[in-house]
């Protein structure tokens, strides 16, 4: 029987497509089951991923709230487990500012009642991995021309979404230290790519963009991301994974630094739309003003770098956004 990896939160963005390319990898289908946990919040679309579970005999999908240790620990039954990837998450930021309650209670607790399940799931298979994926928010925010943050930084979270993050690495480290549970974390800059909600800043660039809506920037649009194809974040989630040392923590990042305003900028060029339907809004509470991660650990230890360059990457989500009117009406009806 081949082993089992449990992977939560895949009907999200990153996770959805995690299960659409890289589970379907002939060497890595034929090696391994995924069982795929969500409890389907919200921005947890299950369309995003209804095709690859129904054709692929080796995806299964089950609903589960990661927030409830008695739905969790059902998943102790699990025959041949290999290790667990750990997407699920509220990932929003500005909705961690109106109810920072739930990313403490999915993303803190959420993490604890998996990395107990690990424990548990150990006794059947001694090298049983948990691989915990994080965001470069966690390091806090860096000046204008700070060196961009290596792994040895310390955390400085300032939302409670990155600090609800920043808690479960935390977590994590110490089921390391004190249980020896073979743990990776790996803390990715922002992604973009298809499947990812309408809620955020290139999703919604795009999709206000195409239809003539207004485009709201924070503040003067100034802050810089850096941004990253959601395939070579993924892509960097197997490599660590499969590569990575138990206890370490490696930086996935797109080299690609961005102001915002940039980016819808060079979307409105990109889809042919007048930069007059920018509108600039009250700045977000507390906005950090740049994100960068040194990717140098990750390049030498993992033997991965990103590959797709911002214009590649940006027309792929484009030209998909253009053709998935039906998973954007979806997505848009369930905004909160
Ligand atoms: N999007 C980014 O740019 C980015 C960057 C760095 C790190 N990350 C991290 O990557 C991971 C995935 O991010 P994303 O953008 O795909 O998020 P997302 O919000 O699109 O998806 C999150 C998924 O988790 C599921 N989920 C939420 N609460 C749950 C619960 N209680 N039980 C079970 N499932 C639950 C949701 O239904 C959804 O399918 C998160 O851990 C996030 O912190 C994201």
């Amino acid at each position: 029987m081949k082993p089992t990896i449990i992977l939560t939160g895949c009907a999200g963005f990153i996770g959805s497509n995690f299960v659409n390319s890289i589970a379907q990898i002939n060497e890595i289908r034929k090696a391994y089951n995924f069982l795929i946990i969500d409890n389907l919040t919200y921005c947890g679309i299950y369309e995003s991923i209804k095709e690859s579970i129904d054709n692929n005999e080796h995806l299964s999908f089950k609903r589960i709230d990661i927030r409830n240790p008695s739905e969790v620990a059902e998943l102790k039954k699990i025959k041949n487990p290999h290790g667990i990837i750990h997407f699920a998450a509220e990932s929003h930021v500005d909705n961690s500012i109106k109810n920072p309650n739930i990313f403490i209670e999915t993303n803190i607790i959420g993490t604890l009642n998996l990395l107990n399940l690990s424990l548990k799931l150990r006794e059947t298979n001694s090298n049983f991995r948990f691989l915990h994926i994080s965001t470069d928010e966690v390091y806090g925010s860096l000046r204008e021309l700070e060196n961009a943050f290596t792994e040895n930084h310390q955390i400085k979270p300032s939302s409670p979404y990155s600090s609800s993050k920043a808690g479960s690495d935390l977590l994590v480290k110490s089921y390391f230290h004190t249980y020896s549970l073979n743990t990776v974390i790996t803390r990715c800059s922002n992604n973009y790519g298809p499947f990812q909600f309408p809620e955020k800043l290139i999703p919604k660039t795009i999709i206000n963009g195409l239809s003539g809506m207004p485009i709201p920037i924070y503040g003067n649009g100034m802050n810089i991301r850096d941004w990253i194809y959601v395939d070579d974040h993924n892509r960097g989630v197997w490599a660590a994974y499969t590569k990575g040392k138990s206890g370490e923590t490696y930086n996935l990042g797109g080299e690609c630094e961005k102001r915002n305003i940039e980016i819808a900028k060079n979307i409105l060029k990109r889809i042919n739309r007048s930069e007059d339907l920018i509108i600039y809004t009250e700045d977000r509470l507390g906005h950090d003003w740049r994100y960068a991660v040194d990717i140098k650990k990750s390049q030498e230890e993992l033997s991965w770098k990103p590959k797709t360059s911002f214009p590649e990457g940006i027309d792929k989500t484009i030209e998909w956004y253009k053709e998935n009117q039906k998973w954007v009406q979806l997505a848009q009806a369930r905004i909160i």
